[in-house]
């Protein structure tokens, strides 16, 4: 898959540590930044990751600041993106099984490197269940009747 990355400074250094957990596990990464530790508006690597999955520029997003609050805040309001702030592993297997998760958001002042990993390869590993969340998906950007 092709993975879009972004952080903002609380997030930078998690970021780093995930990134070649990604490329080990044979996925394209493309990291919009930030660089550095140097203070940004995570609105701006948001943005840049939400707009990648939206428009099919990437398949997956991951995106880190400081509680992973910001980011989620931010991706969600793009249609079509389901960004879950996840802190654990059954969250993060739940993102995807019954939320069909596009976006992990994750807080690098919240959670250690080795819980993180374990849940980047959780939340890239496990399948949407379909069925009867299908429905409730649909529900979020249409009308009732127009989801079977
Ligand atoms: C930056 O200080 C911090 O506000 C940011 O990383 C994030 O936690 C916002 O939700």
């Amino acid at each position: 898959m092709k993975i879009a990355i972004g952080s903002d400074h609380g997030g930078f250094e998690l970021k780093e540590v995930v990134k070649p957990l990604l490329v080990e596990l044979g996925h394209e990464v493309e990291d919009v930044g930030c660089f550095s530790t140097d203070s940004v508006d995570y609105p701006q690597q948001a943005k840049q990751v939400a707009s990648m999955v939206q428009d099919g520029k990437a398949d997956r997003g991951i995106l880190i600041c400081g509680t992973g609050i910001g980011m989620s805040i931010v991706a969600n309001r793009f249609k079509g993106i389901r960004a879950t702030l996840c802190h654990e592993l059954f969250t993060a297997r739940m993102s995807r099984r019954h939320n069909d998760s596009n976006i992990l958001c994750m807080g690098g002042r919240v959670i250690g490197p080795g819980l993180a990993l374990e849940m980047v390869r959780v939340w890239l590993s496990t399948p949407f269940d379909g069925g009867r969340h299908s429905r409730r998906l649909c529900q979020i950007d249409h009308q009732e009747q127009d989801c079977a």
